[in-house]
């Protein structure tokens, strides 16, 4: 796969060379560019922004430096023998960047990113590339940053993991919080490795116990009271033929039960303050 960034702060990139996506480069796995924005800029102040049209607060990205840029990555990849890039915008009013997002990115060739400062980049670059290109404007989160660039090391590590041969165990991301296609998508309960104790905090005795049925109930009960406590919303929005008699045990202890009002499939919901089952 390759990689272009383009941005204003080429060194904030610096973490794609370091674990996963640096050991990726290494091998070969994945081709990484970052390009300075600013070398598509002619004026003695190597200006890459301007006041906003209609007035308002901050600064604006401006059309041609960007547009310079991109048509010079993406000539640089065509004539290297890359095709079918992907436009990716990251920004606090894109989609949100999901599981399921970053497998569909894994599977492109070519993603393009543009992380932008102050307050975006001028539309009509965006417009101009959505006519040429798939474009995904993302947001990694419900916060504002101070730049998309943060979010193009979340987004590339996210989708470099799944890049066949990139993590040692192929099996290792099926079972993943937020694998699509899962029955359940529930958070991942603790896990503990040696000693067996550490400041007088002992293990599980069902890890040790040697019985996989019972860990992987455990395992699993974990993993709906982790959910219920940190995203109800998960088990909200799960299938309720994800749950088998022992999980709607578990939940009905949690204090869920099946919508009274949906049955005989309806989704599970927290039962109100004092209602019993
Ligand atoms: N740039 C600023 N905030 C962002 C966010 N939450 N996600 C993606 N890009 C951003």
């Amino acid at each position: 796969m390759r990689l272009d960034v383009v941005t204003i702060f080429p060194e904030y990139l610096e973490p794609l060379n370091v674990s996963l996506v640096g050991k990726a480069r290494v091998r070969g796995q994945l081709n990484v560019h970052v390009h300075d924005l600013r070398a598509w800029t002619y004026d003695r102040h190597n200006t890459v922004d301007d006041t906003p049209y209609g007035g308002g607060p901050g600064m604006v990205m401006k059309t041609d430096p960007w547009g310079d840029a991109l048509d010079s990555v993406l000539a640089d990849g065509y004539e290297t023998g890359s095709h079918t890039p992907v436009l990716v915008v990251p920004t606090p009013s894109g989609r949100p960047f999901t599981q399921e997002l970053a497998v569909e990115l894994s599977e492109r060739p070519w993603l393009i990113f543009t992380p932008a400062r102050y307050e975006g980049i001028d539309r009509r670059v965006i417009d101009e590339y959505a006519t040429r290109m798939p474009v995904y404007e993302v947001s990694i989160g419900d916060y504002v940053l101070a730049g998309g660039e943060a979010a193009v090391l979340v987004v590339t590590e996210a989708v470099a993991r799944l890049l066949p041969g990139v993590l040692g165990n192929a099996e290792s991301h099926r079972d993943d919080s937020f694998a699509p296609g899962a029955m359940a998508n529930l958070l991942e309960g603790p896990v503990y490795t040696k000693p067996p104790e550490w400041r007088g905090r002992g293990i599980p005795d069902v890890l040790l116990s040697g019985h996989h049925g019972k860990i992987a109930r455990w395992r699993r009960d974990q993993a709906l009271m982790r959910t219920t406590l940190h995203r109800p919303d998960l088990i909200e929005r799960c299938d309720p033929k994800a749950f088998d008699k022992k999980d709607r045990e578990m939940l009905s202890i949690l204090g869920w039960a099946p919508d009274p009002e949906g049955e005989p499939h309806s989704r599970f919901w927290r039962r109100p303050e004092g209602v019993e089952e």
